[in-house]
């Protein structure tokens, strides 16, 4: 049984939802992502990775007739098969697929691995998901999200953080926390964890 059969049928999708496993995250947090999507409508979305999180959320889009997704990936071959993915459900207007290769950055004298943002189109955030680039490639792998991406959030945008109960992200978070004194935190304790970062600006 294809362990996305539920968010299928919640979504009112006929076509089952392909997925890799290890690979794909995992179906608790794509409910998660899905629930948020469906209840605040957000205007714009950007994904680190592409895959089943950008099929889920370009239909969460059509659904709520409100909406796109921007999903940075850095694999040309990923970025073609789920741009392949969103046709084949007919969601291609609802999202697009950057290949955005990853190169150097430099944050606080650590180098980091990141995806090149200079095709991110200059919109405000209202939900963005973090699935990637994956760990194994740097520690870390996921800090640059913040301090990167900071200034294109929305005064109130959510930030979703999958694998978060691996050591790697449980740093990181701790250290945005530090860095960003107007985002709040919860832990949700999904099958790899998931970190739910809310910001409220206060400017
Ligand atoms: C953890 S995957 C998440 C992909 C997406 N968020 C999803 O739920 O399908 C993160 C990255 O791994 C890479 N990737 C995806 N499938 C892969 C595979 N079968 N082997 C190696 N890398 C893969 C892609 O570059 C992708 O952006």
């Amino acid at each position: 049984m294809n362990p996305y059969s539920a968010i299928q049928k919640k979504l009112g999708l006929t076509q089952e939802l392909p997925y890799t496993p290890d690979w794909s995250a995992a179906p608790d947090f794509i409910e998660l992502i899905v629930e948020h999507c469906l209840q605040a409508k957000p205007g714009v979305i950007v994904e680190c990775s592409s895959g089943l999180t950008t099929l889920v959320l370009a239909r969460c889009c059509q659904l709520n007739q409100r909406g796109q997704v921007i999903s940075l990936e850095n694999g040309e071959e990923y970025a073609e098969k789920t741009r392949q993915q969103l046709q084949a459900f007919g969601l291609e207007t609802y999202a697009q697929v950057i290949h955005s290769p990853l190169e150097k950055v430099t944050l606080d004298s650590n180098e980091y691995d990141w995806y090149d943002l200079t095709l991110l189109p200059d919109v405000s955030i209202e939900m963005l998901v973090i699935d990637g680039p994956p760990g194994f490639i740097q520690k870390n792998s996921r800090y640059p999200a913040m301090p990167l991406l900071f200034d294109q959030l929305a005064k109130q945008a959510m930030v979703f953080l999958d694998d978060a109960a691996r050591d790697d992200e449980k740093e990181l978070v701790a250290q945005w926390l530090k860095e960003y004194p107007d985002i709040s935190h919860e832990y949700i304790n999904a099958e790899r964890g998931c970190s739910v970062l809310t910001l409220s600006k206060r400017v």
